[in-house]
């Protein structure tokens, strides 16, 4: 059977259940940390393992640059290149192009560009997309798309969506079908829902292992996005998973999975954790505040992270400040681990049944951050 997911409880629209995929099983919600580049950013993938993380996500448009998909198949694919034993989700690159490349042109056949590392040029088709995910052996392949940007005119998002369902026809008919491994849709249509409503009828027209929604997390702010989620979620079919792509804050994500999300990833726990920036139950918090130097007390008295369990908030300060790698190095151990327990809490209240009580006191917790 190709990758499947199946439901064990509901809470309203929010959803509990396991992802089976051809590197294991993955309980969902699931929140996948991301390396881009084939390493989660100042971790070892020990450490990633350890946070209770059970997949993570790769990116085609870095891997394809550097070092080379048909160079990680010679290697014996990602998992093993990276030491990541679980499921692996790949975005295409569409997305990566066109927020980090040089000079790109688009067009119906896939888009050409310039790579932001060297200047060479390279291309991506649907085709292409899809023969590099299996090269690097992604458990979950994701269809190229283009993220349509914010703002856009209806005609704009338009024209965008439907190459991006035509794009979607390929990738299928490129996708061979493998044991454990799958090929998911991304739903796009800017913040118009007869758009939205289009392309999930284009894309279960065309049928996928599980649905994507991109798009979303661009500027339109968390209000329209949960719009969005509310007119989408219900048309995609409830027996398949449903992916938020790059999102988001810990808000962001229990709005998602009220809604009836499974599955996100997103840069913000590992990005702001290099930038000195922690992830608390109480809100959010910058270890290179001044008022930290002298707290021997842990970032997070409820989390069993390292940074936590060994280290005052003194220390990981002072690492800061002297540009010690350690700093980053914690702070990103423990953000992961945040995630990881947030998304645990949230399956746990879905099986029983206490999901919107659980999540609106995560929620008043959060809004007592200092920043
Ligand atoms: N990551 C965040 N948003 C998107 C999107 O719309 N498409 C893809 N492929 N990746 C994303
Ligand atoms: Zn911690």
């Amino acid at each position: 059977m190709t990758l499947h997911w199946t439901s064990e409880a509901t809470d309203g629209a929010a959803r509990a259940g396991v992802l089976h995929t051809a590197h294991g099983d993955v309980p969902t919600p699931v929140f996948m940390p991301v390396g881009t580049a084939g390493t989660v950013k100042a971790m070892t993938a020990d450490a990633v393992r350890s946070t209770g993380a059970r997949m993570v996500l790769g990116n085609t448009y870095h891997l394809m640059l550097r070092p080379g998909a048909e160079r990680v198949a010679r290697l014996g694919g990602l998992h093993k290149m990276m030491d990541w034993p679980g499921p692996i989700l790949t975005d295409s690159g569409g997305f990566q192009v066109m927020s980090l490349s040089g000079l790109r042109q688009m067009n119906e056949q896939g888009v050409t560009f310039q790579s932001h590392i060297d200047g060479s040029k390279h291309r991506l088709t649907p085709e292409r997309s899809v023969e590099i995910q299996h090269l690097l052996d992604a458990d979950v392949t994701m269809c190229l798309d283009e993220c349509t940007p914010f703002p856009a005119t209806e005609k704009q998002a338009a024209d965008s969506m439907r190459l991006s369902m035509r794009w979607a026809a390929r990738c299928r008919a490129a996708f061979t079908p493998r044991e454990g491994y799958g090929l998911f849709g991304i739903v796009q249509g800017g913040v118009h829902p007869d758009l939205r409503a289009e392309s999930v009828d284009a894309l279960t027209g065309i049928g996928f292992e599980g649905y994507a929604v991109g798009g979303l997390a661009v500027g339109e702010g968390q209000e329209t996005m949960f719009t969005v989620l509310d007119g989408t979620l219900p048309r995609l079919p409830a027996a398949k998973t449903r992916y938020l792509m790059g999102v988001g804050t810990p808000s962001d994500l229990m709005g998602a999975v009220a809604r009836g999300i499974d599955m996100f990833d997103c840069v913000m726990p590992t990005r702001s954790g290099r930038t000195g920036r922690a992830y608390t139950r109480a809100g959010v918090m910058n270890m290179r505040n001044a008022r930290h130097a002298d707290d021997g007390g842990p970032i997070d008295p409820g989390c069993a992270c390292p940074a936590c369990a060994r280290h005052s908030r003194a220390y990981i300060h002072h690492l800061f400040k002297a540009g010690e790698m350690l700093g980053p190095m914690l702070l990103t151990w423990h953000n992961i681990q945040y995630y990881q327990d947030l998304m645990a809490e949230l399956r746990g209240a879905i099986l029983a049944g206490t999901f919107a009580a659980t999540a609106a006191l995560i929620e008043a917790g959060w809004h007592r951050g200092e920043e």
